[in-house]
């Protein structure tokens, strides 16, 4: 016993920001941006809570579920960029859609959406719960440095939500995590009145070419992961959905892999990296473009801080 994905939902802020935008705000180019990444814009939250925007996610998510906030068990939210640090951004959710259940969030950064599948999957199986939404979102716009063009360009703000009912469609899944704050890192505001240390500065820092290395590497050896474990071959799977981090990682990976590029899903270039919420904004594309059909089968694969990866392989049989 695991899950089925009963229904899909997402939603992105209105205000694009696009890379001629940016070029006015740091010293980059459109033709930058797009050759060392793929992306050419991305939204940014204005005017809207990350509350507000998870609430839509879900009740699209829901709807399409053809199911009701009451008969929810759970709700797990996978983000690092809550409105509050208390209560989370599970709990704001649960009260605005009308669920009574209890809801917790989860913190794997940009493989956060897998980790709450993963958890989803256990309560599932357990018997603790029938029905589970699962929201993936993240507004790293909060957190990045609008003036450091070397991340700036690179995020956006996104994501989606699913809703899980039990069934065997996952047929796999498998998370890491490897404690690093080194390559990858959003300071906490650490200023205590009792200490001598503070910390400035909370924006987003990175050293973009050791993810890049890190990300590369560990979709190749996840995928090999999943294929050896679920006993498929890569003939079998339909379509690969990685994290939406740059083109460059995905086709490199790709490459790695020797799979047709038509497998390869992205998004990219229209929201830039969304962090928990790129796999949901692009399943729930794919869901509603009617790219994806009954019985195949989907392969998701994230990386991102903690250094932490999430993979997972399933068959897609929504309710609708
Ligand atoms: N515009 C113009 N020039 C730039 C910009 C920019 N926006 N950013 C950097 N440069 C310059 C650098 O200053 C450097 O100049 P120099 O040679 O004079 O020193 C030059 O471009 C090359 O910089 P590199 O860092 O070597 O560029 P690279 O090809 O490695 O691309 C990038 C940088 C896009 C960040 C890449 O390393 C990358 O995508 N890494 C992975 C990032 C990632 O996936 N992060 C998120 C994962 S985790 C999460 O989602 C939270």
């Amino acid at each position: 016993m695991s899950f089925r994905i009963l229904g899909t939902g997402s939603v992105v802020p209105d205000r694009s920001l696009s890379n001629n935008d940016l070029a006015g705000m740091v010293d980059t180019s459109d033709e930058w941006i797009v050759s060392r990444t793929g992306i050419s814009s991305r939204r940014i939250s204005s005017g809207e809570t990350m509350t507000d925007l998870c609430v839509k996610s879900s009740l699209l998510a829901l709807e399409n579920a053809e199911v009701s906030p009451d008969e929810l068990d759970l709700i797990i939210c996978a983000t690092i960029c809550g409105d509050y640090i208390t209560p989370s951004q599970a709990s704001l959710i649960q009260s605005e859609i009308g669920a009574t259940c209890p809801a917790f969030d989860v913190n794997a950064a940009c493989s956060g959406f897998i980790y709450a599948l993963d958890t989803a999957s256990a309560y599932l199986s357990s018997g603790k719960a029938s029905k589970i939404l699962v929201v993936a979102y993240d507004s790293l716009s909060k957190f990045v440095d609008w003036t450091d063009r070397n991340t700036c360009v690179l995020f956006g703000d996104g994501g989606g939500a699913v809703v899980l009912d039990k069934g065997d469609d996952l047929l796999g899944i498998n998370l890491t995590s490897e404690g690093n704050a080194e390559i990858l890192n959003i300071p906490c505001h650490n200023e205590s009145p009792f200490g001598s240390e503070t910390v400035t500065r909370q924006f987003l820092q990175m050293n973009g070419q050791e993810v890049f290395k890190f990300a590369v590497s560990r979709i190749v050896t996840e995928m090999k992961k999943l294929i050896q474990n679920c006993k498929v071959s890569a003939d079998e799977i339909d379509y690969v959905l990685l994290h939406q981090a740059n083109i460059r990682i995905i086709n490199a990976a790709r490459q790695r892999l020797g799979m047709p590029e038509g497998k390869f899903m992205s998004n990219l270039a229209r929201y830039g990296n969304t962090s928990a919420g790129s796999i949901p904004v692009l399943l729930d594309e794919l869901n509603r473009n009617g790219t994806l059909r009954k019985g195949q089968i989907l392969a998701l694969i994230a990386f991102g801080g903690g250094l932490t990866t999430g993979a997972c392989l399933l068959r897609w049989d929504p309710a609708k």
